[in-house]
């Protein structure tokens, strides 16, 4: 997704910008730029591609100035070049946005048809092209800002450099979140508290129709008819992380040998080790007063919410209505007051699963929110919030964010069994006991199979569909371990229930379509085998993930066989995560794809 900075300073800004967009550059984007003002005068330098080109353009055309903005894009209107690349410019006006401006092409016409010239393919360029019209009408900066918001549509965080006023950024939100950051004599604007955690980590976050207006000593915040409105500060939990990955070629490699130490900061915040028992802050929605619980997210969180489905289910015998949020509400699924709903997002940031939140808010339902950061949008938003504690997640893929939300939602369901009197004392001792064993398995499994996870890699990037199978819980793992895949090396995968194999895509089965076969030895081994026997059968080439006792079991022939420890049925999914996540990420090197920040994708999809 975008990133958008902006700062009144008191020393150069063009430098501190670039460095800002960097903490940044995990949501995603294809180009770049930043403007300043300087003696009256507005300048910018654009890129294509990462930020290291408008590093070297800065470098060879240095901008001079105490004022500017910077911008990452991420394409959504025009094709990813320096032309569409932000921000952008009509007569003394500089703007960069993120989001969609939905009435873009009527606005684009009239504007057209008035002697506008436009010169990007982009939605955003409407906007500058509004202001510099009421500009030229006579109105300041300020009535400009608001008049030009009540003729917008769209989902969009927008901030707004005025070649009139050198010493003013204004800035609104609606929809794509954006903050104030408040220095010493300065201010900044910065799409989350990340960018902005090298200047200040007193922050101030704007929400749905706030413009702000912003000097080096002040900020003055109103809604789009003008009336002030009062927004408190707080001191971001973000810290200046230092952006690098140790002593891993990827962040996502980091971020996979980085699980046994959240996942047990995740754990401690919801278990108590010494009791074997789940600690009170599961129970920030009260489970046993609610009748259902829907869940919605995107991606991975979705599939995390599919496994915590299961076990609602099992444990507490909760009936779970889950859907894609992109999905959810347009179903208009009938909702009860007396249901809870559960919103799963890493970022905390995604368009689709904030509108699902809200939709179900609006019937009454209470909201919580499984999420990796505190302080966003949907967290902000929710009635409860339960974190999960893995740390900035870099890598656009997920990976320990999944786990941890898979530690949470297990926490979660196990202490919603005993609330409603469906997981006995001794059952939540032994299920808690099998949890705080994750750490040291993940820990032995990722040394365990690196070697083999690599070596098999090699393998699978020569091919370019993979089918993955599995059954119960291992069945949305299987639908992860493609996601993965596909997302980082390109090559198509997709993950089905292995009892679904006969209903059509056995079909498929030939030499050409390796087989990944997700089975621990559990309540399932054997109708899963049953499915391995009528692929061979057909030629097709099995991978087989399973555990000591799965691999003693079966005598099918494979192409490999990883075999990780026995582990409980809670735990299988975030053991059985590891190799699907180590086998993407090798198969994706071997690819020579960009492995942290996958073509076409984005860490936080804020618009729908
Ligand atoms: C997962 O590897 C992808 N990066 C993507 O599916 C992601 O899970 C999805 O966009 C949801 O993001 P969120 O968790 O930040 O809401």
């Amino acid at each position: 997704m975008c990133g958008i900075v902006g700062i009144v300073g008191t020393s150069p800004v063009a430098g501190r910008l670039v460095d800002a967009l960097k903490r940044l550059e995990y949501r995603g984007y294809d180009s770049a730029g930043v403007a300043t003002i300087h003696d009256g005068v507005l300048e910018r330098r654009r890129a294509e591609g990462k930020l290291f080109n408008l590093e070297k353009r800065l470098d060879s055309e240095p901008l001079a100035g105490l004022t500017g903005i910077a911008h990452t894009r991420w394409a959504t209107h025009g094709i990813p070049n320096e032309t569409n690349a932000h921000p952008h410019f009509v007569d003394g006006v500089a703007v960069v946005h993120n989001g969609i401006i939905e009435n873009f092409s009527e606005l684009r016409e009239e504007l057209k048809a008035a002697g506008a010239v436009f010169t990007t393919q982009t939605d955003t360029e409407v906007v500058a092209h509004l202001l510099a019209r009421y500009i030229r009408d006579g109105l300041d900066a300020r009535a400009a800002m608001l008049k030009m918001l009540n003729r917008v549509t769209g989902a969009y965080a927008l901030v707004v450099m005025f070649k009139e006023d050198p010493n003013t950024l204004m800035a609104a939100r609606s929809g794509p979140p954006l903050a104030i950051g408040h220095g010493r004599d300065e201010m900044f604007l910065g799409s989350d508290a990340i960018a902005l955690s090298p200047f200040t980590n007193e922050i101030t976050y704007l929400v749905d129709g706030d413009c702000a207006i912003v000097t080096r000593d002040s900020a003055t915040i109103v809604d789009f008819s003008g009336e002030p409105v009062q927004r408190a500060s707080q001191i971001s939990l973000a810290t200046a992380f230092v952006v690098d990955k140790g002593n891993h070629r990827h962040f996502m490699e980091k971020e996979i040998y980085e699980q046994p130490e959240v996942i047990s900061h995740a754990l401690s915040h919801y278990v108590d080790f010494a009791s074997n028992r789940v600690s009170p802050n599961a129970s920030a929605i009260d489970f046993s007063a609610i009748s259902g619980l829907a869940i919605s997210a995107c991606g991975t969180a979705y599939l995390a919410g599919l496994i915590g489905k299961y076990w609602f289910e099992r444990y507490a015998r909760l009936p779970v209505e889950i859907d894609v949020a992109s999905e959810f509400r347009y179903r208009e699924m009938p909702l009860s007051p007396t249901q809870a709903a559960l919103f799963i997002s890493q970022s905390g940031e995604t368009a689709d699963t904030l509108a699902s939140l809200r939709y179900c808010k609006d019937s009454g339902l209470k909201i919580g929110a499984v999420v990796n950061v505190r302080e966003s949008t949907i967290a902000r938003e929710s009635d409860a919030v339960f974190p999960i504690m893995a740390g900035p997640e870099i890598g656009v893929a997920s990976t320990k964010a999944f786990t941890c939300q898979l530690a949470v939602l297990a926490s979660l369901a196990i202490g919603a069994g005993r609330a409603r009197g469906t997981v006995s004392a001794e059952q939540e001792k032994t299920l808690v006991r099998h949890l705080a064993e994750m750490p040291r398995i993940m820990s032995r499994v990722l040394n365990l199979i690196q070697p083999q996870m690599e070596s098999l890699a090699r393998e699978i990037s020569k091919f370019t569909d993979v089918l993955y199978l599995g059954r119960g819980t291992s069945y949305p793992l299987a639908m992860e371990g493609a996601l993965k895949l596909k997302e980082i090396s390109y090559i198509h995968a997709e993950g089905y229930a292995a009892g679904e194999l006969k209903h059509g895509p056995i079909a498929l089965i030939d030499e050409n379509m390796p087989v990944i076969v997700i089975a621990p030895h559990d309540r399932f081994f054997d109708k899963t085998i049953s499915n391995m026997q009528e692929v061979a059968a057909r030629g097709g080439r099995i991978i087989f993930i399973t555990d000591e006792a799965g691999a003693a079991a079966s005598t099918l022939p494979t192409m490999a066989t990883i075999t990780l420890p026995n582990v409980d049925e809670i735990i299988s999914p975030m053991i059985f995560s590891l190799p699907i996540q180590l086998l993407a990420y090798h198969t994706a090197v071997f690819m020579g794809t960009d492995v942290d920040q996958p073509r076409n994708l984005a860490k936080s999809v804020t618009v729908e």
